[in-house]
């Protein structure tokens, strides 16, 4: 049988087609937000975010979940999976566990998946189809691309629907703007703030994630953790892979941000070259920041009043 529950309300908002916006190809979602592409260049983006994400935090997760994950059939989540990185890698290193990788858009795979990874199609804004209490785990990372600054506190609610109990969230979100930013840097990424707020997300959505976890009746231990620079020397070629992640996504919504900063095409590809020498230069780096917090159970007696 496979994970979805046929009780919970259909997820009607699963696309199955996609739309090209200047020739860039897009998830076609009514009323979403989400700017970046569905195509094979993000994918190779998120490919690469995840190797960066990894090395700073020098792990892939950050709650106390190695038991739970070393247990026959421990449930994992990973909402908004994008091309599966996360989820692959603890796929293979926890071969006990099943591992759930849901996006609004089709993963697409390039190498084949173990037998306990599973991708569905889902829309993290609405009813997602499955049972309450199904996962041990759920995992959540860079959604503040694809949630409005209304719908964290039910998003985060449905998360925790369908968490067990004793089971742990954990998300984990950045800054736009990053320390040390040089004048061509500057400009892109406050255009880039321009369009968060146009379009209702949170930009500072890193800094209010662990206050919606503490402040959930059904969650308790929340720890969180914060990253303002590396911690260890990392090389140009760490800051190149950076300065690729940042500089995929600005091309994708280079047709809107010309308009934002107004600047011409190719002002804009200038801007974007100078980026990349200034972020190497300056050694650029983005809070960060991971916060978990676990369901309470309330068949225990020992749970905090709501
Ligand atoms: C910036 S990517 C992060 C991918 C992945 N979590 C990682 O850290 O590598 C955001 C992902 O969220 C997905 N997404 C955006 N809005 C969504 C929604 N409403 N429901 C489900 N997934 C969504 C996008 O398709 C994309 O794959």
């Amino acid at each position: 049988m496979g994970i979805c529950n046929s009780k919970s309300k259909p997820n009607k908002s699963v696309p199955d087609k996609s739309r090209f916006e200047d020739s860039i190809k897009h998830h076609d979602i009514e009323n979403n937000m989400y700017y970046l592409p569905n195509d094979i260049d993000e994918s190779d983006r998120l490919q690469i975010l995840h190797f960066v994400e990894r090395y700073i935090w020098q792990s892939n997760f950050f709650a106390p979940i190695n038991h739970l994950l070393n247990q026959e059939g421990a449930m994992v989540l990973d909402v908004g999976t994008g091309r599966g990185s996360w989820l692959l890698e603890m796929a293979t290193k926890y071969p006990n566990a099943k591992f759930i990788g849901m996006d609004i858009s089709p993963v697409q795979l390039n190498v084949s998946k173990p037998k306990n990874a599973e991708f569905i199609e889902a829309n993290i804004l609405e009813h997602l189809p499955f049972a309450d209490n199904t996962f041990d785990y759920v995992f959540q990372r860079f959604l503040n691309v694809g949630i409005l600054t209304k719908s964290w506190p039910s998003v985060i609610s449905e998360l925790v629907r369908i968490l067990k109990p004793g089971g742990y969230i954990e998300l984990m979100e950045g800054e736009i703007l990053f320390n040390n930013m040089g004048p061509a840097t500057t400009r892109l990424m406050n255009g880039m703030i321009i369009i968060f707020d146009e379009s209702g997300l949170d930009s500072m959505a890193c800094h209010k994630i662990h206050g919606y976890l503490e402040e959930h009746k059904h969650l308790h231990n929340v720890h969180y953790e914060i990253k303002k620079h590396m911690d260890f020397e990392c090389g140009e070629k760490f800051y190149k892979m950076k300065y690729q992640i940042y500089a995929n996504g600005l091309v994708a919504v280079k047709p809107k941000l010309i308009n934002i900063i107004e600047a011409s095409s190719d002002e804009y590809d200038e801007l974007l070259k100078k980026m990349c020498d200034e972020m190497i230069e300056n050694e650029s780096f983005g809070l960060r920041v991971r916060v978990y917090a676990q369901k309470l159970d309330t068949s225990n007696t020992n749970v905090k009043s709501c």
